[in-house]
């Protein structure tokens, strides 16, 4: 493994030395959002204490800084996931943020009344209801590939709905909710073959996952700051320069025009053309900072780490009577989603937390999902690659004291 020392890696975490209702604190939730290292926390301060202003705005010192600083995190997204230019990476306010923009311009550029588009029965609602919406604007016809009850997705079903009426296909990599990992590059190849573009939800991939949009050959890729150790409110749209410069841009204000009259309005080249108003710098610089950390100890090596931590979870919580895993997909990717036979997600969650354990309960935004397997919702425990087999001991423990108080 490259750097891969976990006391290292868990004493850059500072969070994570908390104690919550008087314990030390188990952080299971990373799936909803991940901690952040002390070089990202330092590199907020910074920005904030020492380079303070607007970008791509000034002559001034301070906004050259500033804007020196934001374009490097645009440098650092192209080569993190080997994007061919730089101007394909568009940086927005997260993953919904990213899949709303392409629902809209692709949508307004290429999806006309009985066009489909194609998702997947694992989605996420920001990669469900964007669309819903564009298909109630447009009289398009959302269709849906379905999965077994392992949660993997019925590839034959997806060639059968693939057709000329495909306008484009959006699946998500990794399933919030189940943690299968899905055949992203089948998808695609089988998609291109079609002559139809496909957007990546990499949400939950990019930090478990080394990514090469190039060798994936995705026309677009989405995915979120916060998930990867940056802050929230920034996030990233990877395009294919020929999807970007044929799309109208999104939303319209500063830094998008290179010419504005009362008459006519001429837009900015990219990336620019989707950037309008001012960015989330702070964050947007942010993100480089944890780039630079994750590279420093290498995906591959995370991986191998979160992949053997899930394996060890997966054994020890079906020693647990009446633990029914949800999503038992032939992949997965650092998600235990799991209900107790006769009790409620919550009631469990709310005995965790008790126990200083953190860990998401309910539907995580994916109500399909949990109307296939007929349940409420889960519990579910999402690994970062700070967690560590005491954290799963003391999760295991916590949840066998819940099994009993509640049976
Ligand atoms: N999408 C995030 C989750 O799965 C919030 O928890």
């Amino acid at each position: 493994m490259k750097n891969f020392d976990i006391n290292n890696i868990r004493a850059d975490f500072p969070l994570l030395k908390r104690e919550v209702n008087g314990k030390p604190l188990v952080y299971l939730d990373n799936g909803a959002t991940t901690q952040k290292p002390q070089v990202v926390i330092d590199a907020l301060v910074n920005y904030y204490t020492d380079m303070n202003a607007n970008v791509h705005r000034g002559v001034h010192y301070l906004s050259q800084i500033s804007t020196d600083a934001f374009e490097v995190t645009r440098q650092k997204v192209q080569s993190f996931i080997n994007a061919e230019h730089d101007y394909e990476i568009i940086i927005t306010k997260g993953t919904t943020d990213s899949i709303n923009l392409v629902a809209q311009c692709f949508g307004q550029a290429f999806i006309d009344k009985d066009d489909e588009i194609i998702i997947s029965a694992m989605e996420h609602h920001s990669n469900i209801v964007p669309w819903q919406m564009l298909c109630d604007a447009k009289g398009a016809v959302l269709k849906v590939i379905p999965m077994n009850d392992h949660g993997d997705l019925d590839m034959e079903a997806y060639k059968a709905l693939l057709s000329a009426k495909t306008k484009i296909v959006s699946v998500t990599y990794v399933s919030n909710s189940l943690g299968t990992i899905n055949p992203i590059e089948e998808i695609i190849a089988l998609a291109h073959s079609n002559n139809t573009p496909v957007l990546v939800d990499a949400a939950q991939a990019v930090q478990h996952i080394a990514l090469d949009v190039q060798k994936l050959d995705a026309d677009f890729l989405v995915f979120s700051g916060h998930k990867m150790y940056a802050p929230t409110g920034v996030g990233v749209l990877y395009g294919k320069e020929k999807w970007l410069n044929a799309m109208p841009p999104y939303q319209g204000g500063g830094d998008m025009i290179k010419d504005v009259t009362f008459e006519k309005t001429t837009y900015n080249e990219l990336p620019f053309k989707f950037e309008a108003g001012t960015p989330n710098i702070e964050a947007g610089i942010c993100l480089a900072h944890a780039i630079d950390y994750i590279n420093e100890i290498g995906l591959d090596a995370i991986q191998k780490y979160e992949d053997d931590l899930l394996a060890y979870a997966t054994a020890e919580i079906l020693k647990i009577e009446g633990v029914r895993i949800i999503g038992t997909a032939n992949k997965k990717s650092s998600v235990l989603s799991f209900i107790v036979d006769g009790i409620h997600p919550y009631d469990i969650g709310v005995i965790l937390d008790k126990l200083g354990i953190a860990v998401r309960t309910g539907h995580h935004c994916a109500q399909p999902v949990m109307a296939q397997f007929e349940i409420p919702g889960t519990v579910r425990a999402s690994l970062a690659m700070y967690n560590t087999k005491e954290d799963i001991d003391t999760f295991i423990k916590g949840l066998q004291r819940a099994v009993t108080m509640l049976k």
